[in-house]
């Protein structure tokens, strides 16, 4: 799938150019984003959405928010970016790469201005690693498909969950690269893709973006993830991750931790697929990631239909944390991490050299 999920488009001055998510998957809209305040509402209201994505347009939303001060001293420029920084890192909670980005944008502007770099050289410098994030975030895509490719045979069938596909990325995806991939090398491969409730990122976004790939997808609830898997149908499960602590537990779509306990209880094996980006190595444990909390109409009129009585109480957690131990492999741009623990996932992160 070649679907241009987010890119900037001209130099400088630019603009983001993403497609709306919230459209999908009856109109595929592009909006162009030339304000920091739009790319926050974007990130926000899930118009661009998915952990690596998400990292790739806070880049160019700290761009976005500083391009027209090229002419300010270093000083200025530099304090603009802090500010940038601090403001779009509240836009969502869970996805780590959103962090990850803003303090990379963060310290490259440090490091310009240390070196006592002009403020136009310090824009510059921030174009450039907003450019990096979005190109490195491809090819590591490639990289976790080639990986992951090999443990599908041709025509195995994999579950996944949410979308961790081409629109959560600047390329193949995470959990789809796989399939992408061995669908290159000439593989049969099926997909059961889970509608994923509240937002139906399953039903929208998964499905269609396989089903435009003209890969063999079948769409089911998520209440159904059991029986197809007690109907002998799934040979592994794979999705993607929203942040993973430093002992393998992983934050993806609420709903997830049911899959990988179905898994297990059906000898399934459960992959991860993420960059090392989507580690956090200050979180020890799953119960230390924050888990966004959205709005109670995502589910009581969801789309914009009344499914439940008015002022009725509603918990909507929009993620949930699958324990280490349910996870058979972690796939990354450096390798798979084989039935994650701490000291693993820290020999990953020093391959990777984020450690
Ligand atoms: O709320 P969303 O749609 O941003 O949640 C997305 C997910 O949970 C994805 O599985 C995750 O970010 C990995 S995307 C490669």
């Amino acid at each position: 799938m070649t679907v241009d999920t987010i890119h900037w488009e001209g130099s400088r001055p630019g603009f983001a150019r993403i497609i709306d998510q919230t459209l999908l998957p009856t109109e595929t809209k592009l909006l162009d984003l030339k304000t920091v305040e739009q790319m926050f509402d974007a990130i926000k209201r899930l118009a661009v959405r998915g952990a690596p994505a998400i990292g790739v347009a806070a880049g160019f939303g700290v761009l976005l928010g500083i391009q027209a001060h090229a002419d300010k001293q270093a000083d200025d420029v530099l304090g603009r970016t802090k500010e940038t920084c601090a403001w779009l890192a509240r836009a969502r909670p869970t996805a780590v790469n959103l962090f990850w980005a803003l303090e990379r944008m963060q310290a490259r502007a440090t490091r310009d201005h240390a070196a006592k770099k002009s403020g136009k050289e310090i824009v510059d410098g921030l174009f450039d690693e907003a450019q990096r994030i979005w190109r490195e975030d491809g090819e590591i895509c490639r990289k976790i498909g080639a990986i992951g490719a090999e443990l599908l045979k041709d025509g195995a069938t994999v579950l996944t969950h949410c979308n961790a596909g081409a629109l959560a990325t600047a390329d193949y995806g995470t959990a789809l690269a796989p399939i992408y991939v061995a669908r290159d090398q000439g593989k049969t491969i099926k997909v059961f893709a889970d509608e994923t409730r509240p937002l139906l990122q399953g039903a929208r976004l998964t499905a269609w973006e396989l089903f435009e790939s003209k890969i063999d997808v079948t769409l089911i609830t998520d209440s159904m993830a059991g029986r197809v898997m007690f109907e002998g149908r799934i040979d592994a499960v794979f999705v993607g991750a929203d942040r993973i602590a430093k002992n393998g537990d992983t934050a993806n779509k609420i709903g997830t931790y049911s899959v990988a306990v179905l898994a297990k209880e059906h000898g399934i094996p459960f992959y991860v697929c993420a960059p090392l980006s989507t580690f956090d190595e200050k979180i020890a444990h799953g119960d230390q990631i924050p888990i966004e909390e959205r709005g109670a109409e995502e589910i009581t009129e969801g789309f914009g239909k009344r499914t439940a009585p008015v002022g009725v109480k509603v918990y909507n957690p929009a993620f949930d944390v699958t324990p280490a131990r349910l996870i058979r492999g972690i796939i990354t741009e450096v390798g798979i991490i084989e039935r994650p623990t701490t000291a693993r996932v820290e020999a990953a992160l020093k391959k990777g050299g984020r450690l």
